[in-house]
């Protein structure tokens, strides 16, 4: 191997770019979008506000905003050919899988030129298209697993109650947006918008590397955030959770099963590559989850168990000396539930938070023309050898 290979598994202390859209401090548990604290912004801005400041590094005008959201708005219709091929799958496909497939199509209906040549517009159109487009193909991924028939968008409604309306809104019956769950949903998105390099983001910048189409990179960014130890985590913690209750609520022995080196089980939410402290998110999350299960009346028993839970770890050797916290995963789930978004849904409600972050990542990657993403590795295989025939073997 001619030069030094650093072997990194895991890119546990390898910086595979310059980025100046978030920053985080695992120590201090802080994180922030373009250099505003996540705090003000969960507590200040809205979702669409956040996503512009992502995509394009500063806070919006009125004017800025108001067409960013315009052009947002007369952009959810799709393509009609696309939702013939949602009929092609099956009520048993996956959500997250329905959702990258769909994405992904809309490189058909959008050839994207090979980047040198695209122009400034092209790659706004794309921008606006797929933050148009995800939440009509998320809410249309649930309809095929629910076997019900998709609704359109409707362009009266803001962002989050149009993705809410398209969900729920059945033929049979009127639905209402109620605006506790609509705004809720709007602060759980910002939360999740980016987080710099993390493993769907970097999947997103490594295909992009090759100059692959931003529709196909954000598929790829969505089955990267699908495994359970990534975006998956917020399904999981669930599960987690609902078997611990229907285990009679024995917190300790799921504690002892996450310490047990033999036993696979880890504790879903907890953890995380760069937080040493408190995940900030987890914070906001956890104050969320009262106030929105008080205003919506919801009594979810879980809730009471992840306490526990979370309090039991953080006095347990085992996760101190590990300094495992809980992450954004390990409340997220608790409120999707008391919004009536169901289980298998809410993996896709992070790929839609986390979209304007690896639209962000993607532009920021593709300006700065990064060269294509291409890791060496340390070879361990078999030395020179010679064909055998079958007869020798
Ligand atoms: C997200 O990167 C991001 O920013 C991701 C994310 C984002 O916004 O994009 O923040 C979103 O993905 C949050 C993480 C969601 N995943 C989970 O909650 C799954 C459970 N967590 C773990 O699998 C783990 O903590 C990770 C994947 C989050 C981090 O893994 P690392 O950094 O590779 O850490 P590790 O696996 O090397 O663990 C270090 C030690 C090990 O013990 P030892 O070998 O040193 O004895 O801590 C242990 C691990 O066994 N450990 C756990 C644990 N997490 C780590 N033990 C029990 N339960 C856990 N949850």
């Amino acid at each position: 191997q001619s030069g030094l290979i650093t072997l990194d598994p895991g890119f546990k202390n390898t910086g595979s770019t310059k980025s100046a859209i978030t920053f985080l401090d695992g120590e201090k548990g802080i994180l922030r979008y373009r250099g505003y604290n996540i705090e003000d912004l969960a507590a200040k801005s809205n979702f669409l506000e956040v996503s512009y400041l992502l995509i394009y590094g500063e806070l919006p005008t009125q004017e800025q905003y108001d067409q960013f959201k315009q052009e947002i708005t007369y952009h959810t219709l799709v393509h009609e050919d696309i939702k013939k091929m949602l009929d092609g799958f099956p009520s048993v496909a996956h959500p997250m899988g329905v959702l990258s497939s769909l994405i992904c199509s809309l490189t058909a209906f959008y050839p994207t030129s090979l980047d040198p040549n695209r122009t400034e517009e092209e790659i706004k159109m794309s921008i606006v298209r797929l933050m148009a487009k995800m939440p009509t193909f998320a809410a249309w991924a649930y309809k095929n697993k629910m076997g019900h028939p998709v609704n359109y968008p409707d362009n009266k409604l803001d962002y989050c109650s149009n993705f809410l309306h398209m969900m729920f809104a059945l033929p049979s019956e009127q639905y209402e947006v109620d605006p506790v769950i609509a705004k809720a949903l709007d602060q759980l998105l910002i939360l999740h918008a980016d987080h710099e390099q993390n493993c769907s983001t970097s999947t997103v910048r490594i295909v992009g590397s090759s100059q692959a189409s931003i529709y196909a990179s954000i598929s790829a960014g969505i089955n990267a955030l699908w495994g359970p130890l990534h975006g998956g985590a917020n399904q999981s913690v669930i599960e987690m959770l609902e078997a611990i209750k229907a285990d009679g609520g024995d917190t300790k022995r799921y504690l002892d099963k996450a310490k047990d080196k033999n036993d696979p089980f880890r504790l879903m939410g907890f953890g995380h590559r760069v937080y040493k402290n408190f995940d900030p998110r987890a914070k906001i999350i956890k104050k969320a989850a009262d106030d929105v299960l008080n205003k919506l009346g919801v009594n979810d028993p879980v809730l009471d168990i992840a306490k526990e839970l979370e309090e039991a770890a953080l006095n347990d050797q085992y996760f101190v000396d590990r300094k495992l916290y809980p992450n954004v995963d390990f409340y997220s789930g608790i409120i999707y539930r008391a919004l009536g978004i169901p289980t298998d849904m809410f993996t896709v409600m992070f790929a839609l938070g986390r979209l304007p972050g690896w639209i962000a990542q993607w532009k920021e990657m593709r300006e700065n023309n990064e060269p294509i993403g291409r890791p060496r590795q340390v070879y361990t295989g078999a030395n020179e050898r010679s064909y055998t025939s079958m007869n020798d073997r």
